[in-house]
């Protein structure tokens, strides 16, 4: 098919380099000139595991291009994705849709022939119906254009395998919408064949499965985390815990990992939306919960910054090695980055903080030009009081303690993420702690 994604961020990037590999011509869309000029040349301008490859691949073989002209896009494509982002609006909980607002004003004039929309942005329940009336009396295609939702729920660091071996596809349409139905199968062939479940709703049930999930892996979170403090108030051992609790299906062992909270660009503004939402609704009681939620996870960073301020006597001055800035592992995104929240209130409260991470130094440097940066963990961790790990990575996980102990000045750790064994660190001389566990 002739597929145009519109809006080639994080998630339109992926899904478009991914709807080439599966055999389809790709036009990616966007405003922005330099994210097209390196796209075009197979160069992706975030970190995620082999989609640079697989996006040079497919440039390279001719399946996927990229343009900021909506006149090609509307000539080329039979099928349209929007994936464009709906960041939390400044000073509000509210979701920002105005991207796809002006997309649909661009776009539906110039649809002269019938059309495919389909929109993977997470989006406020409502969005997707308003959108798609919009879109119809601007097309001059008419009713010829057609607007239905399917949720994106990719993981950053997974993101290629989410797209291509996804859970389940989702697809809202309206009553009786065949030609959404049809051209979303045929979009997705290969992987419906490959027995991978596929969920028709409405359109308002789809939106609202996008921010269901975020909101329930925030609340599996916020709860281990819950738990985490009363394992500190009472000798408990959340690690343990998590691995007991996780055994029973009913709960499963996932999203358990008590630690440092969520961050990035999903969960924290996904929840906020959604609370938002509620209440424009009238619903605003049945979600208050997600506040609790969202305050415990809140209360993870400014607890880290007491555990390092207890650990060294007092921040001023404090040498603090800080490894991790990502806000998760295999990703470059520092959006809402709990580890480089940190960071940043140790420093502002007079320690002096070196941070390394092995891909996300140069968005945090945009993002904190004032924290010093080093290029590798030895450098981080030079004569430092205290070194905190915030971001499991692999590379932080197999350090060799013994190794690390000679270039710091004190062996003291802090495992926000509960992510190394304390007995290794706590033979190799160092004094170990973290959250929830003793
Ligand atoms: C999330 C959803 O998982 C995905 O389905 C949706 O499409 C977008 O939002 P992502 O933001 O990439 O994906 O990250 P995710 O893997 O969900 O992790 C979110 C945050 O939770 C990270 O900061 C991570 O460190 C934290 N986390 C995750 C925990 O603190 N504990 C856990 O057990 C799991």
């Amino acid at each position: 098919m002739r597929i145009v994604v519109l809006g080639v961020g994080y998630l339109g990037a992926t899904h478009a380099a991914c709807m080439a590999k599966l055999g389809h011509q790709v036009l990616g869309v966007d405003t922005d000139e330099s994210k097209l000029a390196q796209l075009s040349s197979g160069v992706v301008p975030f970190y995620e595991p082999h989609l640079n490859e697989l996006t040079a691949e497919m440039v390279a073989a001719g399946n996927l291009r990229f343009t900021s002209s909506y006149l090609e896009a509307a000539d080329f494509g039979d099928v349209y994705f929007i994936a464009v982002g709906t960041p939390q609006k400044k000073g509000e909980y509210a979701a920002d849709v105005s991207a796809l607002d002006s997309l649909i004003d661009t776009l539906a004039p110039l649809l002269t022939k019938p059309a495919i929309i389909f929109g993977k942005s997470t989006v406020p329940v409502g969005t997707a119906a308003r959108l798609r009336e919009r879109a119809r009396r601007l097309a001059p295609a008419g009713t010829g254009v057609e607007l239905a939702w399917n949720p994106e729920f990719l993981r950053e660091g997974h993101a290629i395998d989410d797209t291509l071996r996804p859970d389940r596809l989702v697809l809202g349409v309206v009553e009786a919408s065949d030609k959404a139905v049809d051209a979303a199968r045929q979009v997705y062939g290969s992987i419906l064949e490959s027995g991978v479940p596929f969920i028709i709703t409405d359109l308002a049930t789809a939106e609202l499965v996008k921010v269901s999930a975020n909101a329930f892996l925030a609340t599996k979170i916020s709860f281990i985390n819950a738990i985490a403090e009363v394992c500190d108030a009472s000798g408990g051992d959340v690690v343990q815990l998590a691995d007991a609790i996780g055994y029973d299906s009913r709960i499963g062992r996932a999203f358990l990992n008590a630690g440092l909270g969520f961050g990035g660009g999903c969960l924290p503004k996904d929840i906020r939306a959604f609370m938002a939402r509620a209440g424009e609704l009238g619903a605003d009681q049945a979600l208050t919960f997600l506040r609790e939620v969202d305050a415990i996870n809140m209360r993870r960073r400014s607890q880290m910054v007491e555990l390092a301020r207890d650990a060294c006597g007092s921040l001023l001055g404090a040498r603090v090695g800080v490894l991790g800035a990502a806000f998760k592992p295999d990703s470059d995104d520092v959006r809402d980055s709990p580890a480089l929240n940190v960071a940043g209130q140790l420093q502002l409260q007079g320690a002096a903080v070196t941070v390394y991470d092995p891909k996300a130094v140069e968005n945090s440097r945009r993002l904190f030009p004032t924290l010093a940066y080093a290029d590798s963990v030895e450098a981080a961790c030079s004569k430092a009081d205290v070194v905190l790990l915030l971001t499991e990575w692999d590379e932080f996980k197999e350090l060799d303690p013994h190794k690390l102990g000679r270039v710091v000045s004190r062996r003291l750790l802090l495992d926000g993420r509960n992510c190394v064994d304390p007995s290794v660190w706590r033979q190799a001389g160092w004094t170990y702690k973290s959250f929830g566990r003793v």
